[in-house]
C-alpha cells in the first residue's frame, strides 16, 4: 500500500516533471517561432523594395501605351554606351541608306552627356540620348536598369515593333534593308538563353521569387518584339530580386590564391547575362523566342581558362575585318549550345539564313574597313573625305 502510494507519488512527480518539461518545450519553441518571424519581418521591412506585393509576377503592372500608328513598323536601335559612339561614322552611313520612317534611335549614355555636333559626326544621334539615364557600373544591375530605360523610352513610340540592344562597339554586318526585313520577317524575339548546370551563379536566396528551374543564362545582346519589350520594361517584381541577390563579386585578389578563386566563383552573379532570359522564362515566353543572339562575339579561348570569365571577347582590328573574316561570320548558319546539346539552326521558315546581323567588338579601324568594303552601303569615298572627324 505504502509502496503503491509511494510509487503513485513517484509516478505523479515523474508525470509532473514531464508535464513541466513539455510546457517548457512548447514555450521555448513558441518563443523561437516568434523570434524567427520577427527576424523575417525586420528583414523584409529593412528593404522596402522587397515588399511582398512586388513579388507576384502574375500581376505585372502594365503601363498603358498607345497602340495605333501610321506608316511603317519601325526597328528601334537602342545604344547602351559608356560615353560617346566611337563608330558613329559607320552607323551614320548605315542609317543614310534606310527609310527615315523605318527606324528610331535611342542612346543611353552617362547622365548629362549630350550628343550634338561637338560629340558626334552623325546627325542621326543628335539629341537621341535619354534624359533619365542612370550612372552605370559595368556588369552591375544598373546596366539592366539602363536597358529597361531604353526599352521604356522606345515603347512610347507605338510604331516601334522590334527593339535591338547594341553596345558602343557593335557594328552592322549588312545594309539597313536586309536587317530590317530579317527582323520584321520573324515574329519572335532573338534571345540567347540556355541552362547551365555547372554555372553556379544562381543564389538560393532568390527562391521562391525566382525558381531555380527558371534560371537562364545568355548573351546580353538581345532583340525583342514589342510584347516582350513591354514585359522587360515594366517588370518591377524580378528586377529588385536581381538587384539584391545577383551581384558581381569584386575582382580577384591574386595574393589570396586558390581559396579566393573558389569564393569568387560561388554565386558570382552576372546580372546582364541572366536577367532578360530568366524573366522571359518566368513568364513562359520561351516558345516565342529564337533562343540565340544575332550579335556575333568572338571569344579568346586561349586566355586563362579557369572559368568562362577568363575568356575575353576579341576586339577586331583593321587587319581582322577583311572580306574573308567577315564572310566567315556571315556564313554561320547554326549555333551549338554545349550545355544543352542543342543545335540552333538559323532559318526563316525553311530557308537557312545567316545567324548574325551584328558583331562586336570592333575598333574604329575595323569599322572603317567595313565601310570601305561596302558592307553597310555602297562605299562613297567623297562622303568620308568631306566629313570632319
Ligand atoms: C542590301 O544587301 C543585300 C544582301 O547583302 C543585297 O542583296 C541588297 O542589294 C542590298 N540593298 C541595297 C539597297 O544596297
Ligand atoms: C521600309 O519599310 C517598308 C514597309 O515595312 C518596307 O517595304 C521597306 O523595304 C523598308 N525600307 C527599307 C530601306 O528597309
Ligand atoms: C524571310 O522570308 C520572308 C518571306 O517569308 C522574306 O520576305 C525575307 O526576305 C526573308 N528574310 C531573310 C533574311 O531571308
Ligand atoms: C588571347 O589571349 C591571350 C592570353 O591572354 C593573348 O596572349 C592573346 O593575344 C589573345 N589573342 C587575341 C586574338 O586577342
Ligand atoms: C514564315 O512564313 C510565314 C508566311 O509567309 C510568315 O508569316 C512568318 O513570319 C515566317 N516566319 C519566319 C520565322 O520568318
Amino acid at each position: 500500500m505504502t509502496k503503491k502510494s509511494a510509487a503513485t507519488t513517484a509516478g505523479m512527480s515523474v508525470r509532473n516533471v514531464l508535464w513541466l518539461w513539455w510546457k517548457l518545450l512548447v514555450v521555448v519553441s513558441l518563443t523561437l517561432c516568434v523570434l524567427a518571424f520577427l527576424k523575417l519581418q525586420s528583414y523584409s521591412l529593412s528593404d522596402s523594395e522587397l515588399s511582398s506585393s512586388a513579388f507576384s509576377t502574375s500581376s505585372i503592372s502594365r503601363r498603358s501605351r498607345p497602340v495605333d500608328y501610321r506608316g511603317n513598323p519601325k526597328v528601334a536601335f537602342l545604344f547602351l554606351v559608356r560615353r560617346n559612339l566611337p563608330l558613329d561614322f559607320l552607323w551614320g552611313s548605315f542609317f543614310e541608306n534606310a527609310d527615315a520612317g523605318n527606324f528610331s534611335i535611342y542612346v543611353h549614355s552617362e547622365p548629362g552627356f549630350v550628343f550634338d555636333e561637338s560629340t558626334t559626326r552623325s546627325s542621326f544621334f543628335y539629341n537621341r540620348q535619354l534624359t533619365n539615364s542612370v550612372k552605370v557600373a559595368w556588369g552591375e544591375s544598373s546596366m539592366i536598369q539602363a536597358e529597361k530605360l531604353l526599352l521604356g523610352s522606345a515603347l512610347d513610340d507605338p510604331a516601334n515593333q522590334r527593339f535591338v540592344l547594341l553596345s558602343d562597339s557593335c557594328v552592322p554586318l549588312y545594309n539597313f534593308s536586309f536587317i530590317y526585313n530579317y527582323l520584321m520577317a520573324s515574329p519572335r524575339s532573338f534571345v540567347d538563353s540556355f541552362l547551365d548546370k555547372k554555372d553556379g551563379r544562381y543564389n538560393p536566396k532568390m527562391s521562391p521569387y525566382i525558381p531555380m528551374s527558371k534560371w537562364r543564362k545568355g548573351s546580353q545582346w538581345i532583340t525583342l518584339i514589342r510584347k516582350h519589350a513591354e514585359v522587360v520594361a515594366d517588370d518591377d517584381a524580378v528586377f529588385p530580386v536581381f538587384k539584391m541577390f545577383c551581384k558581381r563579386r569584386p575582382p580577384l585578389e591574386a595574393s589570396k590564391g586558390k581559396k579566393n578563386m573558389k569564393h569568387q566563383k560561388q554565386h558570382n552573379c552576372i546580372p546582364d547575362e541572366h536577367y532578360v532570359q530568366t524573366l522571359l522564362a518566368m513568364h513562359s515566353f520561351e516558345g516565342e523566342l529564337e533562343r540565340r543572339t544575332i550579335t556575333y562575339t568572338e571569344w579568346n579561348e586561349s586566355a586563362t581558362n579557369m572559368e568562362k570569365k577568363g575568356w575575353h571577347p576579341i576586339t577586331f582590328s583593321y587587319a581582322d575585318a577583311g572580306p574573308v573574316q567577315i564572310k566567315r561570320i556571315k556564313d554561320i548558319h547554326n549555333v551549338y549550345y554545349e550545355s544543352e546539346y542543342r543545335t540552333e539552326w538559323c532559318r526563316n521558315n525553311s530557308t537557312l539564313v545567316p545567324c548574325f546581323l551584328f558583331a562586336r567588338k570592333f575598333s574604329r579601324g575595323a569599322a572603317m574597313r567595313l565601310l570601305s568594303e561596302g558592307v553597310v552601303s555602297q562605299f562613297d569615298v567623297a562622303s568620308i573625305m568631306n566629313s570632319t572627324p
